[in-house]
């Protein structure tokens, strides 16, 4: 939630920071603003709307050219996306000028405090406060790094801060707690940015700041230190992906991309995680054989896309180790007093490895005791950082809002980390184990399969787009797929969609069916349990006989479903427990087709950011 850039350097910093936005505008677009120091004072603009507003206005009222700017691009929490509220926000000498990502929750008695000294606040935002507490600490320091510091110890809340002064020209000042900050280093520049995508064309060579840090920068290095002005350890890294990789490669959307990546995402996640004897090797996996043998319940949290991931994991994982799984609503998890103990296994599921309801879960877990594993696609973001241990996917950058290959690559990551399971504690025989990961190592191809077929799926979505509502069908693990179909929809299309357990349709539902009302199907494959495989058919026709289209994605050569199923998406035949790698690809391609058929942005859909930082 939220785009932030800083830079200091050589370049002009409009355009470092501008292009930057670019990049990160996936995180919040309902407004943007940039600030530049040039010719002893401050400029700034800012504009309600995505970033091509703001760049129309510079383009008819251009800013001085300066080395030295910072930019924001927004998803409002504090007061409307207007251009008041849209940041930097200025101090009331216009000397300082600060971007915010997060909530500081004691914004308004530090606004009353300040509003009873003077000063003239005249946004609707938390973020104003900081400018006018951060030109109050300065006037007495003349130190901008120690006025953030001071400041910082004053905030409550989650909140990366980005800030410079007029009187410091050369210096721009971040700071985190518990929200995303990442520096970049160049020569004779330096970068901040709320992910590395936003300064990846300049430099490849990334720092992490940990919590209650504060970064300065300045074109000849960069220092870190805690809130309370202590020098702090930093890790340094190489992004081992390029530009190439957040830019959208010719598609019309970033969600096309990835959808059409998903095939490379799914072997490079496997990829270096079988040794010659084809047993599991999860470097990664820092918790120990023996606490894993020890191990008495695994609880899976995430949200949105990647809770449908644990919900598929779920299946994989009693199945194979015969562990109690339970799957919840990070957003959820830690005000129901769950029952945590050393012997639990929390596997954390997050792409960003920012969600904050999600991080939340983690500490909480941790705080009783129990062990945190996290999948995740972000390398050195909070999640895994805080977790004891991490199993990485290796989707590559997702831009686009809705997550495509990330999702997949959860997928195969669950399945790993519950074979390894299967290995660690001997439930499964290496050579059940080997023949799953033949089968995995197979599946991408079978993706690719799927992405030559999807002309037809693309043309009834087209021939759906004035539609109200979509149910999804699922039965096991055809059921979570189902919800995914329906949030994917949901989130892109602004439709009606609904998942449900196919065997739940009799308990309510079913008064939903109405003539021509579309249902998608995901069909169980008939090579496994066959009754499951019946029961689907059975229901299949329940809905029918009431008027639904039927829209059944059913695996090549089941030929039980085809007198039942008015549109007919086939899926390549795989085990059971491997279907959802296969069945979803349509159902993206499904939501991205109608989405864009109604005219919707895709990338951008409303009201949405990708990454969730707030709770
Ligand atoms: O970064 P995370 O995987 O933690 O994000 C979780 C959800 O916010 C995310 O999956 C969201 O539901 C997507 N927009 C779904 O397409």
């Amino acid at each position: 939630m939220c785009g932030i850039v800083g830079y200091v350097g050589t370049q002009p910093a409009l355009d470092v920071v501008l292009a930057g936005l670019r990049r990160l505008e996936y995180r919040g677009y309902d407004s943007a603003g940039v600030a530049v120091l040039a010719d002893g004072g401050l400029a700034a603009a800012k504009k309600a709307g995505k970033l091509g507003s703001l760049e129309k206005e510079l383009a008819t009222n251009p800013l001085p050219v300066g080395a030295t700017g910072i930019g924001h691009t927004r998803w409002a929490t504090h007061g409307a996306p207007t251009d008041t509220n849209a940041h930097p926000h200025l101090d009331n000498a216009g000397r300082v000028a600060v971007v915010h990502n997060g909530i500081i929750e004691n914004f308004a008695c530090l606004r009353a405090e300040l509003t009873g000294r003077g000063h003239d606040l005249t946004s609707e935002t938390d973020t104003e406060v900081v400018a006018h507490l951060l030109a109050e600490e300065f006037s007495s320091c003349a130190d901008l790094g120690e006025a953030m510091r001071l400041v910082c110890r004053r905030l409550e809340g989650a909140f990366t801060l980005v800030a410079m002064h007029a009187d410091e020209p050369d210096v721009v000042v971040g700071a985190r707690r518990n929200s995303p900050l990442v520096v970049g280093v160049g020569q004779g520049e330096a970068f901040l940015a709320s992910d590395v995508a936003a300064f990846i064309a300049h430099t490849r060579s990334a720092i992490e700041l940990g919590q209650d840090q504060v970064v300065e920068l300045r074109r000849d290095g960069v220092t870190v230190t805690g809130f309370d002005g202590r020098p702090a350890d930093v890790r340094s890294y190489h992004v081992d992906w390029d530009v190439s990789a957040a830019e959208k490669g010719g598609y019309d959307y970033f969600m096309l991309k990835e959808i059409a990546e998903q095939p490379k995402a799914v072997a490079d996640t496997l990829l270096g995680r079988v040794d010659a004897s084809g047993s599991l090797t999860l470097d990664e996996v820092r918790i120990g054989a023996q606490e894993l043998r020890e191990t008495d319940k695994v609880v899976v949290v995430a949200c949105g896309t990647a809770f449908h991931a644990g919900l598929i994991a779920k299946y994989a994982i009693e199945h194979w180790t015969r562990l109690p799984c339970e799957v919840e609503l990070a957003s959820e998890f830690r005000y129901r007093d769950p029952i945590l103990d050393p012997r639990t296994l929390v596997i954390a599921i997050s792409q960003s490895g920012e969600t904050m309801d999600t991080l939340m879960a983690l500490r909480h877990a941790r705080e009783q005791g129990s062990k945190v594993l996290a999948i995740c696609n972000t390398n050195g973001s909070t999640i895994p950082r805080e977790a004891d241990a991490v199993l990485y996917t290796h989707a590559g950058p997702e831009v686009a809002v809705a997550s495509t290959k990330a999702f997949l690559t959860q997928l195969v990551a669950c399945y790993l980390v519950a074979l390894y399971l299967g290995q660690v504690r001997g439930t499964k025989w290496g050579d059940e184990i080997r023949a799953v990961v033949r089968e995995l190592s197979r599946i991408s191809r079978e993706v690719e399969r799927v992405l030559a077929t999807m002309e037809p799926v693309r043309e009834l979505a087209r021939s759906l787009a004035e539609k109200d509502t979509v149910l999804f069908l699922g039965r096991h693990v055809g059921h979570p797929v189902a919800l995914e179909g329906a949030l994917k929809l949901k989130e892109l299309a602004y439709m009606h969609a609904e998942g449900f357990a196919a065997g739940e349709l009799k308990h309510g539902p079913i008064a939903l069916i109405e003539e021509d009302l579309p249902v998608v199907v995901v069909v169980p494959s008939p090579a496994g349990r066959s009754v499951l495989h019946d029961k689907i058919v059975s229901n299949i026709q329940e809905i029918r006989a009431r008027g639904a289209r039927t829209i059944v994605v059913a695996e090549e050569g089941d030929e039980a479903v085809v007198p039942y199923a008015d549109h007919l998406i086939r899926i390549p035949a795989t085990p059971t427990l491997l279907q959802p790698l296969v069945a979803t690809v349509p159902l993206q391609v499904f939501a991205c087709e109608l989405a864009t058929a109604r005219g919707n942005d895709v990338d951008q859909p409303r009201n949405l950011a990708k990454s969730v930082t707030v709770e």
